[in-house]
């Protein structure tokens, strides 16, 4: 594996989901195998857990974690091709990933959608202009249209909590006051398509995810009815992919309650709006996996550093 972009870079599920779970039981089993090796971590926006897990991730494999904010505190990067640079940038991304790719052994990068531009989105401007300008190995850490390695965490903690060969899994759409990305969604979308899983989709009208991405997932109007015999809920909001980046409704019947989930676990990839997106007593009682779900960041992000270490080294 040359990079981890994406979710289709797992080449086998359950051996990756295995070999984590080993990792998570043994995480400093590989400490000399990134010594004097430098992660470098942009940011093109916030984060918590990606930020705190990814360096985990890195000291757990003797790794030297550097990062940086990249709208506050680097130079303008301009992405276009032939631009006459006047304008507010000052660095292009052709120099800035190559001069990082001096200073690092891995890079990794986040860097959210316009959620106006759905081309530009899908293009992954940012993303693959550092494929394509790096020297090193570049790691998604939530990119346009995709969290790879949340969508790993999340296959990871339902391999953990499955009481079932094959659990039912549902990813349901909750109401949130702002455009949201799609990319966890997308990501969680991908990695249940590569489990053993009984997966389903429920949204509201107008609200179904990339055709390209869901192919033939069954997709449910109806949250009740998706909710039956569910072993997992995962809830996400995301804006709207046909009106492309629209709020089209903040429907709160939609929230994920006590009464909907019955005996299904609760997954949020977080940060979550307490009793908007799901009340307290979801996340405050022993359905929920949220904490489990963001622990397991850590070996997801430790994984893939690993198999990416193993092909430069
Ligand atoms: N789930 C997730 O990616 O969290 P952060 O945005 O805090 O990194």
């Amino acid at each position: 594996m040359k990079n981890y972009t994406s979710i289709h870079d797992i080449d086998h599920m359950e051996s990756w989901i295995g070999e984590a779970r080993e990792l998570k039981a043994h995480p400093l089993k590989y400490m000399d195998l990134g010594r004097n090796k430098i992660l470098g971590l942009l940011f093109f926006n916030s984060s918590l857990r990606t930020r705190l897990s990814t360096q985990k991730a890195a000291l757990n494999l003797g790794m030297n974690p550097i990062v940086m904010n990249v709208s506050g505190d680097a130079w303008g990067i301009e992405f276009g091709d032939g631009t006459v640079m006047n304008g507010n940038t000052a660095e292009h991304i052709k120099e800035a990933a190559a001069v990082v790719s001096q200073y690092c052994d891995i890079v990794a990068v986040r860097a959210f959608p316009t959620l106006v531009d759905k081309a530009k989105d899908e293009r992954e401007e940012v993303l693959n202009s550092f494929v394509k300008y790096a020297s090193v190995p570049v790691v998604n850490m939530e990119s346009a249209t995709g969290h790879p390695l949340q969508g790993f965490t999340d296959a990871i903690t339902i391999s953990e909590f499955a009481k079932k060969t094959k659990p039912k899994v549902v990813l349901s759409w909750a109401p949130h006051m702002k455009a949201l990305p799609h990319a966890v969604a997308n990501s969680f979308t991908q990695a249940m398509h590569k489990m053993d899983v009984d997966f389903i989709i429920t949204n509201p009208e107008g609200y179904n995810l990339n055709p390209e991405i869901t192919r033939n997932t069954p997709i449910i109007h109806n949250q009740d009815e998706a909710f039956e015999d569910a072993d997992f809920v995962y809830v996400k909001n995301w804006s709207s992919y046909t009106e492309y980046g629209k709020v089209m409704h903040t429907d709160p019947s939609w929230m994920i309650t006590k009464e909907k989930l019955k005996q299904a676990k609760f997954m949020h990839c977080l940060p979550v709006r307490r009793n908007v997106i799901v009340e307290d007593a979801v996340l405050d009682g022993d359905s929920s996996i949220v904490i489990a779900q963001a622990n397991n960041r850590t070996y997801a992000a430790q994984l893939v550093l690993k198999k990416l270490l193993e092909n430069i080294t």
